[in-house]
């Protein structure tokens, strides 16, 4: 099938994600900031990405670092202040690379100046900013959800006598979006940002900002209950309607929205290009979940075929109607080559997961550290951990029997700190990450892994990463090429080809240390191809098959026709 989507910048362009706490320290203590992030654009921009994405910079007690946002119009004097921001802004537009907020939408922090107001008396025109609710009867929260963060998702106020509602953490009321000056209120952050110059923005939890009218009892769940009457109600079209026709449209402003549990055929109500459109993309979680059941904290063995499932499944599905937004990290998950990689093969199975993705259709999305291939760590007592998920996992599991030295070991492959120590820039103390104390632990395996060293070896991940997204740039076989999977049922080979105009491209990747004998599909002759990318030294191709290596990936390419 033709491909009839229109070629646009979002599509074309790799972004890389700053979890700004463990980034870069600039100023001494200890803390990632946005002097530290000045220092680093060029490396960014040497990467090849086109655009930055940072996660939230606002004033925030960090509840749960900067997802909890006290001021939405600010940044947090953690990382400096909206002069400078304005000059990592301008910085970053003078290298060609656009910039992208954190819009968080679906709650504020407790210390939000409008969440302190909304619980000053009932008659506050700030109340009905939030969720507040009488209980069922004395003592009896309003309804039985339960937080995905925090135990239940009602806390009381002895003041107003009434509950609130925070289906994350407790310090996370959920703003009531049906309420029209609400969405005047975001309306508003998204016109300040975009009016500094901000190029778009990443829409945290966006699936989640409208609740079933009279707040229903939700089907009983360890954690979560009540998420069928908040996930993807009919209403959160209404609300993105409304903000793209009055905000983000006429601002040209890009979005790519996080949606827990979202399928494809739900997706396309969202982002089919057109009238209809809503967001540019989203954020899915299906190819995030071949070694766990439903969250990272339920682990499962790795199954390759529930992998490639959940890409081909997107990629086809949204083949001409919609454009993909690829990532295997960001700050929510542990890192990819301790997961789906092998910490043994550390930089070969990396380049094989970079080939994986970064090749398929759509934009894809970098986490800091990722182009460095750095892994989980291993913390030695809970009190090392900061997480709140961390925390309340850890009571959870306590109730269900589950030692203390068990849960730190599945902590150590599970939780999402994993994917938050310090960035690791080179070998001298604290990875260069800062002068002081690091507010969290720098994982000790530094001395090896690191930017430094990764630049000085043009066989690094770093290396591979940038040849890899400067072969994309631009490549309308990459970019629009039509994707297609070949030896779906093989249990250690993802195997796929791009096709476009008498181009074509095969993408082998072995999700194996063990050796797997690979036969190219029918029509693809290695012996006529040129190998582009390869994670071992070449080999001479003597037939039309070969005995893979540890976690070995080749792309290959052909010009015919
Ligand atoms: C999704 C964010 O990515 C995550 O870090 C955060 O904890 C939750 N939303 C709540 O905002």
């Amino acid at each position: 099938m033709e491909d009839t989507r229109q070629a646009a910048w979002w599509k074309e362009m790799a972004v890389y994600q700053i979890w700004p706490r463990s980034f870069c320290d600039g100023n001494g203590d200890g803390v990632g900031d946005l002097w530290g992030v000045l220092q680093k654009l060029d490396y960014i921009q040497k990467l090849g990405a086109d655009a930055i994405w940072f996660s939230p910079l606002y004033p925030s007690p960090n509840a749960d670092y900067g997802y909890d946002i006290a001021d939405y119009k600010d940044i947090s004097p953690d990382y400096g202040d909206l002069e400078l921001f304005k000059e990592v802004l301008k910085q970053a537009h003078a290298r060609g690379m656009k910039v992208f907020m954190d819009l968080v939408i679906n709650h504020t922090s407790d210390e939000h100046a409008w969440f302190k107001a909304s619980q000053e008396s009932k008659g506050s025109p700030y109340h009905d900013y939030y969720y507040w609710r009488p209980g069922r009867r004395p003592g009896k929260a309003p309804n039985n959800w339960k937080s995905v963060f925090e135990g239940g998702a009602w806390e009381f106020s002895e003041k107003l006598q009434e509950y609130y509602l925070h289906v994350f953490a407790k310090k996370q009321p959920d703003l009531n979006m049906r309420n029209p000056a609400v969405r005047e209120e975001v309306k508003s952050v998204m016109r300040f940002w975009l009016a500094l110059g901000v190029d778009g923005f990443r829409e945290d939890v966006i699936t989640y900002i409208a609740k079933r009218e009279g707040l229903p009892n939700g089907f009983p769940l360890p954690i979560g209950t009540g998420l069928e009457h908040y996930t993807s109600l009919p209403a959160v079209k209404d609300y993105l309607r409304e903000f793209k026709d009055e905000v983000l449209a006429p601002a040209g402003a890009f979005t790519v929205g996080e949606a827990p549990m979202m399928t494809p055929t739900l997706a396309k109500e969202y982002i089919t290009e057109g009238a209809g459109q809503l967001l540019n993309m989203m954020f899915h979680f299906q190819h995030m979940e071949a070694d766990c059941f439903l969250t990272d904290w339920i682990p499962m063995p790795f199954r390759l075929k529930k992998l490639k499932r959940a890409f081909t499944r997107w990629q086809t599905e949204l083949r001409g109607v919609a454009w993909n937004a690829l990532y295997l990290e960001n700050h929510d998950h542990p890192r990819i080559i301790s997961r789906y990689g092998s910490e043994k093969y550390r930089v070969e199975s990396g380049k094989m997961l970079a080939a994986a993705y970064l090749l398929q259709s759509g934009t894809p999305f970098i986490y800091q550290g990722q182009e460095l291939g750095m892994t989980n760590q291993r913390l030695d007592s809970l009190e090392q951990f900061k997480d709140v998920v961390t925390f309340n996992n850890a009571k959870l599991f306590a109730k269900l029997g589950i030692k203390s030295e068990r849960f730190l070991r599945i902590a150590n492959r599970r939780s999402r700190e994993n994917g938050r120590s310090p960035m690791q820039w080179s070998a001298a103390p604290n990875a260069g990450f800062c002068q002081g104390e690091p507010w969290f632990r720098v994982n000790p395996n530094y001395t090896e892994i690191n930017a430094e060293a990764a630049e000085a070896d043009t066989f690094s991940l770093l290396h591979w990463y940038r040849r890899m997204l400067a072969f994309r740039k631009g490549n309308p076989l990459v970019l629009y090429g039509e994707y297609t999977e070949h030896y779906k049922n093989s249990k250690h080979i993802y195997c796929y080809s791009r096709r476009r105009e008498g181009s074509r491209l095969l993408v082998v990747c072995a999700f194996s240390e063990a050796p797997q004998r690979f036969c190219a599909p029918l029509g693809f002759d290695l012996l006529h191809a040129t190998q582009l990318f390869g994670n071992y030294a070449p080999q001479i191709v003597q037939s039309n098959q070969f005995i893979t290596r540890p976690y070995e990936c080749r792309v290959y390419e052909w010009k015919d026709e």
